[in-house]
């Protein structure tokens, strides 16, 4: 079984998915981190972001790596850290919009969802990669909330710039977010993530005994 999290930067989506993987005892794919990855990857090297065909090609030729503890590593580098910092978050939309990179990417992520029953989270699960996903949840909350989820998270910057920021990737990941129409919102802005966690964890119930 597949279930199917998509949703703007800061609704909860990995504290969310990974959760939900370790209730129901399905892996968890965070689909964000490979075009972090990449992205970490091409800066490191010096390929330039706005070169789709060359994206692709290095794309192609270092998939990135998920450990046992949520270690994320490419080209024999664990990048988990490194992905986190403010450099990716303003470039992995650049690097995320071609084309070529997501076709390599969606291959990648299909495969990794057929290994296994799987929570996989993103931006395009429920549309592009997995369509036919059993369970499908767009995930939302309050852009004030939002911003402040990011602030627990992030040193250094301030509410108003996180809230700025936040508008700036929401823009520029746009083109890539898409909600399926049969997915369901679940708002997370007065939710706690136990909450949240008991009612996905209902749907998936329902999906498996065929109600819906
Ligand atoms: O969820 P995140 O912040 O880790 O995502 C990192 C970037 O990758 C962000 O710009 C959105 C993009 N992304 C995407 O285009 N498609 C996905 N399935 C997942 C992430």
């Amino acid at each position: 079984m597949i279930v199917a999290i998509d949703g703007p930067a800061g609704a909860g989506k990995s504290s969310v998915a990974k959760a939900l993987a370790e209730r129901l005892g399905f892996r968890y794919l965070d689909t964000g981190a490979m075009y972090r990855a990449l992205t970490w990857l091409a800066l490191h090297e010096g390929v330039p972001l706005d070169d789709g065909p060359a994206l692709e090609a290095l794309a192609d030729a270092t998939p990135v790596g998920f450990g046992e503890r949520g270690t994320v590593t490419i080209a024999g580098t664990d990048v988990t850290q490194r992905i986190r910092e403010p450099e990716i978050d303003a470039a992995v939309p650049v690097v995320a919009r071609h084309p070529e990179v997501r076709a390599v990417m969606r291959q990648r992520q299909r495969a990794l969802g057929r290994e296994g029953d799987s929570v996989i989270e993103g931006r395009d699960i429920g549309v592009v990669v997995v369509p036919d996903a059993e369970v499908k949840i767009w995930l939302v909350a309050d852009p004030a909330v939002r911003a402040r989820r990011r602030h627990a998270e992030r040193d250094g910057l301030g509410m108003d710039e996180l809230a700025e920021e936040l508008r700036r990737r929401d823009a520029r990941d746009a083109p890539n977010t898409h909600r399926a129409p049969d997915a369901i919102a679940v708002d997370t802005t007065e939710l706690s993530l136990p909450e949240v966690i008991e009612r996905i964890t209902t749907l998936v119930d329902e999906a498996r005994a065929g109600v819906g």
